[in-house]
Formats: structure tokens, sequence, C-alpha cells
């Protein structure tokens, strides 16, 4: 089996449905071997907890960006060992070093259509305020490699998901984590673990008889 750690910081509605696929459908080859969080006292952590996945709690208190990548870099090489790094819902920025180590093995998923309402302080609601604020008729979701630029890395999959008159941020982001995230994430991440995916020029490339296996 492939290892997958999953990094959380909130409510860990993506992990469920990485946790509700791998009961389901299975994670093509992967299985998530712990589940790291930013803060002690998120809900994801009783998500796994739940489902019986083993949880860390790595707090970002009076660290660097560069001294926190180093002690994930730690934890994860000592604890876990994993091939695969996903960020679901976790807000915190990782260093060039963490993302050099695990270059196109951290994926992350995103709640808009890249390259828009992204980089650096665009999580969670603020995305999604930013979104209503514009005026977009259609917004969604995108998994992405992650690389030293916020949001940068090459684009896995997206899906869109329309605007609706009257959206709120909190409405909106309910549509777009039932209709695109909750799907589109544990679809990447079996794609990545059945080994469909591979990275040129900054552009994803996915094996289709791979992906079908
Ligand atoms: C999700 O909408 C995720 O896409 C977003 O945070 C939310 C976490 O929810 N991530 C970002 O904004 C990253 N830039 P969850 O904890 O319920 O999965």
């Amino acid at each position: 089996m492939l290892r997958i750690a999953v990094l959380v910081s909130g409510g860990g509605t993506n992990l469920q449905a990485l946790i509700d696929s791998s009961e389901k459908e299975g994670l093509g080859g992967g299985e998530i071997a712990a589940v790291v969080s930013s803060r002690k006292d998120a809900y994801a952590l009783k998500r796994a907890e739940a489902a019986g996945i083993k949880g860390y709690v790595l707090s970002g208190k009076g660290l660097t960006t560069d001294e926190y990548g180093s002690r994930l870099c730690e934890l994860l090489e000592n604890e876990v060992k994993p091939e695969l790094v996903v960020l679901a819902g976790f807000l915190k920025v990782l260093s060039a070093g963490f993302c050099k180590k695990y270059e196109n093995r951290i994926i992350n998923i995103h709640p808009s259509l890249i390259p828009s309402f992204c980089g650096d302080g665009m999580y969670g609601l603020k995305v999604h305020e930013a979104a209503l604020a514009k005026g977009v008729r259609v917004s969604g979701a995108t998994v992405h490699f992650v690389d030293a630029v916020t949001d940068g890395g090459p684009i896995i999959l997206q899906k869109a998901v329309e605007v609706h008159e009257g959206d709120t941020p909190e409405v909106l982001q309910k549509r777009i984590m039932d209709e695109a995230e909750h799907i589109l994430l544990p679809r990447a991440v079996r794609l990545f673990c059945k080994g469909a995916l591979s990275v040129k020029d900054g552009r994803v490339f996915i094996d289709e008889n791979k992906a079908e296996e």
C-alpha cells in the first residue's frame, strides 16, 4: 500500500471524503497512514480518530515557515514515511525546502478555479467572498501539485460549480464542497496512487490506461 499523510487545520470534510472513498471504492492502492493537524482543536482530528487513523498535532506557534517545514519533515520521516502528502484544508504555508523534498508528491485542494481567487491570503471563506464580490457566474475547485508558489503548482483536476443569485459565502462554500471538492480530491488521490499522473513543463498529464485499471 502507498502511504498517504493528510495535513489538516479545520473541519476536515475533505479528509472525511477521503476516508469514505477509501472505505467504499478504495484509493487506488493508497492508504491514509496518518493525519497531521496544525491545530490541536481541529475537528478533523476527531474524524481521524473515529476512522482509526493516527493523528498528530504540529502547531506553528513561534516557528518560522522554514522551522515549521523542518519539524514537519522530521515528523513525516520518522513517524509516517509517506509517499504522498495531501493538504486537505491545511492552512499553513509550506517552506520551499519542504515543497522541494516532496516535489510532485504534495496534492492540495483549493476552493476556486485557479488562477482565479487564489494565492497568499486566499483561503477558506475568503475565497468565496472574493468570488461573490467579483460577481462571477461560475466558481469551483482545483486539485493541484504544490510547489513554492502559493496555489501555483501544476493543475491535476478542476470542476466548475454554478454561483446562484443570493448566494452567501457559506452557501457557495458548501455547494462547492459537495459538488466539486469531495469528488475531485479522492479522484486525484486515486490517480496518483495508480501512477497515472506525470508532470512535464509545469503541466500534468493523465495516463488514461492506468487511470482505468
Ligand atoms: C476547503 O474548502 C478547502 O478547499 C479550503 O479550506 C476548506 C477546508 O475545509 N482550502 C483552502 O482554502 C486552501 N487554500 P475542510 O477542513 O472541511 O476540508
